[in-house]
């Protein structure tokens, strides 16, 4: 793993992750690795020997090339999947299955088709309520009003309008649909929050929208959010701590591992003003010289017209 030793100026130099002993642990990752059957007696493994600590309360942005296993790791953290070797910890208990604590946005969301985008966001506390009370119960009705109001919150907070919300998925656009998913999980109030290039379908100004949306709402409640992006300038701008992952250069196997584990400096710059500074500039060029010094990290950025004021503030 790369630490403080990477220095490209003499004027850079970034701490390396490490959770202070008074923060508690909210997700640990001892030793992990996972492999697919690959035909035959043979497998296939996409991480080895993941070894992490996120304290409660960090907002922890993973890059890192196509393929690498991003959308893996958040599996397993959920309980989706299971590690081949090592242990996943959250909230100090092994992960066994998917459970409350933890919100998901998949990289590919699906919705209810025959359910509106309210009914979708509020399906999942509404069922686990409904088993509890029963439908017919006053308490059940009042659950579900202030249900309704709060998904209705959530979703307008997102961007919607509320002439959307009786919509059906087949009437959403794409980015639109990725929308409700988040209004989805961000309902449940999950102390941990996985999310998998949750912005990656916005046109630019939605997204800059949004990226100030979940970031008021982190400093708000605060939950552990692991949130991966192809996007460098949204990881530093929305992550307190930054992981590479992907494949050390010296080897021939696939498999993936930290690459870089870095605490991105805080500022006191306002959040749509930070972008524009002397700092952050000075951090993305860093940061892209080494994703791209170690892999062929998309250039989603390089590609995409540069931000303007407009687009990045909201
Ligand atoms: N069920 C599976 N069986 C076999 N191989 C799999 C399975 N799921 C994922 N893989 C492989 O694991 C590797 C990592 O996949 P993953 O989706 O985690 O990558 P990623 O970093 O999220 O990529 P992207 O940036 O394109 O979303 C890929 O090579 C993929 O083909
Ligand atoms: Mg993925």
């Amino acid at each position: 793993m790369v630490s403080v030793a990477l220095k490209l100026g003499p004027a850079l130099e970034f701490p390396p992750a490490a959770v202070p002993a008074s923060r508690r642990i909210e997700i640990s990752l001892r030793d992990v690795a996972l492999s697919y059957p690959a035909g035959g007696e043979g497998v296939k493994t996409v991480l080895s020997s993941i070894n992490l600590e996120i304290a409660q309360g960090e907002f922890v942005a993973v890059l890192g090339e196509t393929g690498c296993g991003k959308s893996t790791m958040l599996r397993l953290i959920l309980g989706q999947e299971f590690p081949t070797a090592g242990t996943i910890e959250v909230d100090c208990k092994p992960v066994t299955k998917i459970d409350a604590r933890c919100g998901y946005v998949p990289q590919k969301y699906s919705l209810f088709p025959d359910r509106t985008v309210l009914g979708n966001v509020m399906y999942g506390p509404e069922n686990m309520k409904s088993r509890m009370l029963g439908r017919l119960r006053p308490s059940f009705r009042h659950f579900r009003k202030e249900l309704r109001d709060q998904a209705t919150a959530y979703l307008l907070r997102m961007g919607l309008r509320s002439q959307d919300l009786g919509k059906y998925p087949h009437q959403l656009s794409g980015g639109m649909q990725q929308r409700v998913a988040i209004a989805q999980a961000l309902l449940m109030r999950p102390a941990v929050l996985l999310m998998d290039e949750a912005f990656s379908a916005l046109d630019s100004a939605t997204r800059a929208s949004l990226q100030e949306q979940l970031h008021t709402i982190w400093r708000e409640s605060r939950p552990t959010i692991v949130f991966v992006t192809h996007n460098t300038q949204e990881a530093l701008l929305l992550g307190t701590r930054l992981i590479l992952l992907g494949r050390h250069q010296e080897e021939q196997a696939q498999r993936s591992s930290v690459l870089l584990d870095m605490e991105v400096p805080s500022t006191r710059l306002a959040f749509g003003q930070r972008i524009h500074s002397h700092e952050f500039h000075e951090l993305h060029e860093y940061v892209k010289q080494i994703a791209y010094k170690s892999s062929s990290l998309h250039r989603e950025e390089d590609t995409a017209q540069p931000p303007t004021v407009e687009g990045n503030l909201q």
